[in-house]
C-alpha cells in the first residue's frame, strides 16, 4: 500500500497554534498541489484531534472546480468527534477506527476492535480489504508517528511555511535531534519550502 504523509509546520517547528489551536501555515499555492494530492488517492487519513481541533472536510477541490471524494478515515480510539464535524456529513464516505462498541454515529461507519488491535498493521490490513492503494495521512504529529515508526510511510512531503507560531503548540518533531540524510529533496515555493523526507530516516524523531 502507498501511504503518503502530507503536513505544514511553522519555521520554529509547529503544526498548530498554542493549545492545537488550528493555524493557517501552508500558501495558496500549496494549497493548490495539497489538492491535487487528495485527488490522487483512495483515502485521507487523520486523527481524532485533527477533527476535533480542525474541523477538516478531507475532500480534494482540484483546480477544476470539481470535487474529488476520496474515503476519510479517521482514527478516533474514544469516539470524541463531535457529531457536528464535517467528516460526518455523510457526502463522503467515512470510516472511523475505534474501539468503542455498541454506538453508532450518523455520517460513519464504525469499525471497531479493542484498543491494544488498533494498530498500524491492523489498520492498514483492514484498508486494504476495503480495496484501498493509496492513502494520504495529513496528521496530526500523534498518527503520523505511528506511520513513521511502524515503517508504513512510502513518501514524506513537509512544506515549511514563512511564518514564526508562539510556542505551545504541537511539534511534528521532538528538538535537537540530528538527522543525517533525512531530506531528499527541497523546493522554494511562494510562501514556503516544500521538502521531500526520507521517511524510515525520521524513525525516533518524534
Ligand atoms: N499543520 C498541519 O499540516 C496539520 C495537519 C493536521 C493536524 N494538525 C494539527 O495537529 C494537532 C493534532 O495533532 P495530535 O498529535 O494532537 O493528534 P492527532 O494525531 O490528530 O490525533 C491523536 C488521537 O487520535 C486517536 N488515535 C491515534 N492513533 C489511534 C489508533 N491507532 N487507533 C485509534 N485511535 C487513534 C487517539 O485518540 P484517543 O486517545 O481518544 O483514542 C489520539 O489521541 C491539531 O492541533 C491540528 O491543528 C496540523
Amino acid at each position: 500500500m502507498e501511504i503518503i504523509v502530507n503536513v505544514a509546520q511553522s519555521l520554529n517547528g509547529f503544526i498548530s497554534g498554542p493549545g492545537g489551536k488550528t493555524a493557517r501555515i501552508s500558501s495558496p499555492s500549496d494549497q493548490i498541489r495539497v489538492h491535487m494530492l487528495r485527488a490522487s488517492v483512495d483515502g485521507i487519513l487523520v486523527g481524532a484531534n485533527t477533527v476535533i481541533c480542525d474541523n477538516p472536510d478531507l475532500t480534494a477541490r482540484p483546480e477544476d472546480g470539481t470535487v474529488v471524494r476520496p474515503a476519510r478515515i479517521i482514527l478516533d480510539g474514544g469516539l470524541r468527534i463531535p457529531r457536528d464535524s464535517k467528516v460526518l456529513d455523510s457526502r463522503s464516505r467515512t470510516l472511523v477506527f475505534t474501539s468503542v462498541r455498541d454506538r453508532e454515529i450518523d455520517g460513519a461507519e464504525l469499525l471497531v476492535s479493542p484498543r491494544v488491535e488498533l494498530t498500524v498493521p491492523h489498520i492498514i490490513d483492514v484498508l486494504q480489504e476495503l480495496g484501498m492503494k493509496k492513502i494520504l495521512i495529513e496528521g496530526g504529529a500523534n498518527v503520523i508517528s505511528q506511520f513513521v515508526e511502524s515503517l508504513a510511510v512510502t513518501r514524506f512531503y513537509l512544506f515549511i511555511g514563512q511564518v514564526i507560531m508562539p510556542e505551545g503548540g504541537v511539534r511534528l518533531f521532538s528538538p535537537n535531534k540530528e538527522i543525517e540524510g533525512a531530506i531528499m529533496s527541497s523546493r522554494i515555493e511562494p510562501g514556503g519550502i516544500l521538502l521531500e523526507l526520507d521517511p524510515e530516516k525520521l524513525v525516533n524523531a518524534k
